[in-house]
């Protein structure tokens, strides 16, 4: 009934590296090909833990987009905005705050842990409280059905799918559903109704996930069907509602295993990351000086790359014969740490050519970026407002 959407956002927290190129990224270049895209700047969110430090948040956006579009996103394909340029959001926040139980937000397990490990901010506000809520509304305000995120997400999707269903179970209600919702299907025709009828019960009476996909798919089709009915059609499938907001489903990123330049995962927080767009400098000695295998003193002293920071990341950037080269010569002894190293930064280096090609337009010119996230934030805005009239509708504010 609602075209089908694909949504993320992420904190502008700035330069991006390549923990997020790899792990975040690439995937949503993949999911652009494939789904209408909206991606976005969660700088509301990034206000929730740092309201007292905002100085940095504009900038971060901007290197933040032009991050992305230097990876390879298109603007022609996707949308990308910024939260606060939609500020529907906001009123989508608040109405769903009406009726969303405290407790929803004080069990989602984030909410305790960033408390714990940011100690030094003073995170209990009422923001900070809503962060998931404010979550729920960027996703529900374009009924995006799928949500690419890694596992930590994965609470705040199922509390976003907790309160469309609390919503509409609360505003999908209409006096009379039953005897309208029973006029539409006569008004399918008496062989798509039968059809309806039939994968209705199989989904209600055996729950078969595949029936309700079958009914939709019919319901998606019907192209007599005035809008009003087919969400009663759509809420009949699975009880004597209106379907308003739609739940999403988490579309599970692969764990990024992306290892950093200590041999840990690369994170910001561990300071063992390349920035995506970091200069051949830096990139060459940070490479140069990472750690080895510790019991390789010695050019001659035998090494064993499982044992070596540096050989997962030969694992990702180089090819099959160099990482044969690397195992025989690291555990023979035929070369130095530095002759390992250099293929890898090669390989790094290699990677990084396209993308500071695209960055360069945007770094030689912001305002094409600002142009960027302005058309990008109308779009957005505009898809919000059809959800928007919706909500209002239901919850008696036209
Ligand atoms: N909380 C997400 C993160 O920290 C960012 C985010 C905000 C988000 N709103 C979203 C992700 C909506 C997906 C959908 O990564
Ligand atoms: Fe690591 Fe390569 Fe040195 Fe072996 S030769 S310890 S894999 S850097």
């Amino acid at each position: 009934m609602f075209p089908e959407r694909v949504l993320s956002g992420m904190r502008p927290t700035g330069a991006l590296h390549l923990g997020h190129y790899h792990g975040v990224l690439k995937n949503w270049i993949q999911l652009q090909n494939e789904y209408p895209c909206l991606f976005f700047v969660a700088d509301w969110h990034a206000l929730t833990t740092h309201y007292d430090d905002p100085s940095v948040i504009e900038k971060n956006t901007h290197e933040m987009v032009i991050d992305w579009l230097a990876a390879g996103i298109d603007p022609t394909q996707a949308t990308l905005f910024v939260q606060s340029k939609v500020v529907e959001h906001a009123e989508l926040f608040l109405l769903l705050a009406m009726s969303t139980p405290l407790g929803w937000l004080e069990r989602v397990p984030t909410y305790k842990e960033q408390i714990e490990k940011l100690k030094e901010k003073d995170l209990s506000t009422y923001g900070f409280l809503g962060y998931p809520l404010l979550q729920a509304a960027d996703i529900l305000i374009y009924r995006a059905q799928h949500v690419p995120v890694g596992e930590d997400q994965v609470p705040h999707l199922e509390m976003t799918r907790e309160v469309a269903r609390r919503f509409n179970y609360l505003y999908g209600r209409e006096i009379g559903f039953e005897e309208k919702a029973l006029e539409a299907v006569k008004k399918l025709g008496s062989k798509m109704a039968r059809q309806y009828t039939d994968l209705r019960n199989r989904y209600q009476e055996q729950g078969e996930d595949e029936a309700l996909e079958q009914a939709r798919a019919l319901l998606d089709d019907a192209k007599s069907l005035a809008m009003a009915d087919k969400e009663r059609l759509f809420g009949f499938l699975e009880g004597s509602r209106k379907l308003i907001l739609v739940e999403p489903q988490a579309l599970l990123t692969k764990e990024s295993k992306m290892p950093g330049l200590d041999g840990q995962k690369m994170s910001k927080s561990y300071g063992n990351t390349i920035a995506m767009r970091e200069d051949a400098a830096a990139i060459t000695k940070k490479v140069r000086t990472m750690p080895t295998d510790p019991a390789r003193v010695r050019k001659t002293d035998a090494g064993e790359p499982s044992k070596c920071p540096v050989w997962p990341l030969h694992q990702i950037y180089s090819s099959d014969a160099t990482c044969l080269w690397v195992q025989d010569a690291c555990r023979g002894a035929k070369i130095g740490c530095l002759e390992c190293k250099q293929p890898l930064i090669d390989g790094i280096l290699h990677e990084q050519q396209p993308i500071l090609e695209r960055a360069q337009q945007y770094m030689d010119d912001p305002t094409l970026v600002r142009n960027i996230i302005a058309d990008g934030s109308d779009k957005a805005r505009k898809m919000a407002q059809e959800t928007m009239r919706d909500v209002r509708e239901v919850m008696g504010l036209l």
